[in-house]
């Protein structure tokens, strides 16, 4: 089995989790599923990122330690998973041991090789941002954009990696890989960034400034900063793991990909002697009124409230199915709906039901075995061998909107191949030949229900184990030969009905004037 090692970003703990945070965990959960079901040998990490001055002043407010405050919201991190059917094989927290000791065994590697050096920083700060700025980040006259809050000039020592030194490398690097960052036009703009000098990185911060990090190896008086203690998770998770590293891909938003993950990443691999990344997934954002979603601005919606009502399966479908990986998405309830209804409830719900029905109607609640397929059925089947073929390679490109939109393509066509040979008709009649035809139609929808469930399983995991299940069918270990058509139902007893997906309430009506 070939190695697959997948990563998500690590979440700030200074707030709850909202959409974009769920979004990012469904995606990489739905890659980890579908190269499990391709044979690779899957291990999926994701986590929290719990220093920095932003939990730090976070937990001040609150009046607690950091560390307790980093307990209680990575809990909340981290039950949103199972209640999203997240199927990763580690969870790393920044503060755990086994990452401490190798974000300061790398840090000392670095230092003794000379990639590490202490200079005098002097700068326009931002606490909010925890970050020195630029000239370039003003406002023309002067002022600093909203999002820095208060800016205030310091003068401080601190340590920086030697970023320049390895910008050419880093340029013939990402030339001679082309595929490194998805999707390709990032991996341009990335070039485009390369050709500015690079400064170097300020790596850390003294410690009466911010207590709440790693302490440097070589200066106790230094804790490191931000980006080099985050993304080494993806390598200390593992370090003690052989045959894992290097990842197979990292996913992560747009906004951390350039310079953090395309820059600062290949650059600290390629300095500590570690093999790169597969490569990178940069996807969109979430947008609510075309403002990302966030918790700064307030306008987060609760992936956990749409989960209590339509169930993680409809949630799970509807992001992979709205977003186009690496575009941004306009996130509204009313689109929610339109999805819901019309993909989930009245196409693949409806057909669901109508197999059951009427396979307990007219066949005593058994798959019959399927007479010769008339033009009808080879049209199907033909579709079938299309959809197929296109499904794998689509989501081996991240394609999985288009994915999902052939699959349910292909649930379309059965429920009209369904209207077409009318089986309520044909129960009707004695006819010998209308009843060969009757047995042929409920093979066909119920085969064509396995196997258009069968591509949904990456996505919607609990609804195909439950659809398969009601048709007494478990699917085999390779799942590639579970998508031929072959009529292996026949005789299988079905159960006489499921609901998957149920309407919503209605909103509550007006109260009515006397
Ligand atoms: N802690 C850093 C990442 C360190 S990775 C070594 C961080 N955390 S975050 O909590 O701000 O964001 C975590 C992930 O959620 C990022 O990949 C980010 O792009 C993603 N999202 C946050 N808001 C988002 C949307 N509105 N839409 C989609 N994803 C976005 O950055």
């Amino acid at each position: 089995m070939r190695p697959f090692y997948l990563t998500t970003a690590i979440d700030y703990v200074n707030g709850s989790p909202h959409l974009g945070h769920a979004y990012e965990k469904v995606l990489t959960d739905v890659i980890a599923r579908f190269r499990r079901q391709q044979g690779d040998a899957v291990h999926f990490l994701t986590g929290v990122d719990e220093h920095g001055q932003k939990v730090q002043q976070s937990a001040r407010r609150r009046g607690i330690p950091p560390q307790q405050y980093a307990d209680e919201v990575s809990a909340e991190f981290r039950a949103l998973l199972p209640r999203l059917n997240i199927s990763n094989d580690d969870f790393i927290r920044t503060t755990e041991g086994r990452h401490q000791r190798v974000v300061r065994r790398v840090l000392q590697q670095l230092f003794d090789q000379g990639d590490i050096y202490q200079a005098e920083y002097r700068g326009f700060y931002s606490a909010r941002q925890e970050q020195f700025l630029q000239e370039k980040d003003r406002h023309p006259d002067g002022t600093w954009p909203e999002l820095y809050g208060e800016v205030t000039e310091i003068t401080e020592s601190n340590y920086f990696f030697k970023l320049r030194r390895h910008q050419e490398w880093l340029v013939a690097y990402l030339t001679e890989h082309e595929q490194f960052i998805f999707p390709s036009y990032r991996q341009k703009q990335v070039l485009e960034f390369l050709k500015e000098p690079l400064n170097d990185l300020c790596i850390s911060r003294p410690r009466e400034r911010l207590e709440w990090g790693i302490p440097l190896p070589f200066d106790p008086g230094y804790v490191t900063y931000v980006w080099f203690d985050a993304l080494l998770n993806y390598y200390s998770a593992v370090a003690d793991r052989p045959g894992v590293w290097p990842a197979a891909w990292h996913v992560i938003g747009k906004d951390i990909l350039v310079p953090p993950h395309a820059v600062y990443w290949p650059i600290m691999l390629h300095a500590a002697g570690l093999p790169l990344p597969g490569g990178i997934l940069a996807h969109g954002w979430w947008l609510q009124s075309g403002a990302k979603m966030s918790k700064s601005l307030g306008n987060a919606l609760n992936p956990l409230d749409l989960v209590a009502e339509f169930g993680a399966d409809a949630f799970r479908y509807f992001v992979m199915r709205e977003m186009n990986v690496g575009q941004d998405s306009e996130f509204t309830r009313e689109q929610f709906l339109v999805r819901y209804n019309s993909e989930l409830a009245n196409n693949l719900g409806n057909l669901v039901n109508r197999t059951l029905n009427m396979t307990t109607r007219f066949a005593a609640g058994t798959v019959p075995a399927a007479g010769p397929a008339a033009e009808a059925e080879q049209e199907l089947q033909t579709l079938w061998a299309k959809t197929r073929a296109e499904f794998v390679p689509l989501c081996e490109g991240f394609q999985f909107h288009t994915a999902l939109e052939r699959a349910l393509g292909f649930i379309t066509a059965t429920n009209a191949y369904i209207e077409k040979r009318a089986p309520w008709k044909l129960g009707k009649s004695a006819a010998a030949a209308d009843q060969e035809l009757l047995r042929t139609a409920l093979a066909t929808m119920a085969e064509a229900l396995r196997l258009g469930t069968t591509l949904l399983a990456a996505v919607m995991p609990a609804a195909v184990e439950k659809i398969h299940g009601v048709l007494g069918y478990a699917p085999g270990a390779v799942w590639a030969d579970e998508l031929v058509w072959d009529g292996r139902l026949a005789g299988r007893p079905v159960a006489p009905a499921l609901v998957l997906f149920p309407r919503p309430a209605p909103p509550a009506a007006a109260p009515a004037s006397p």
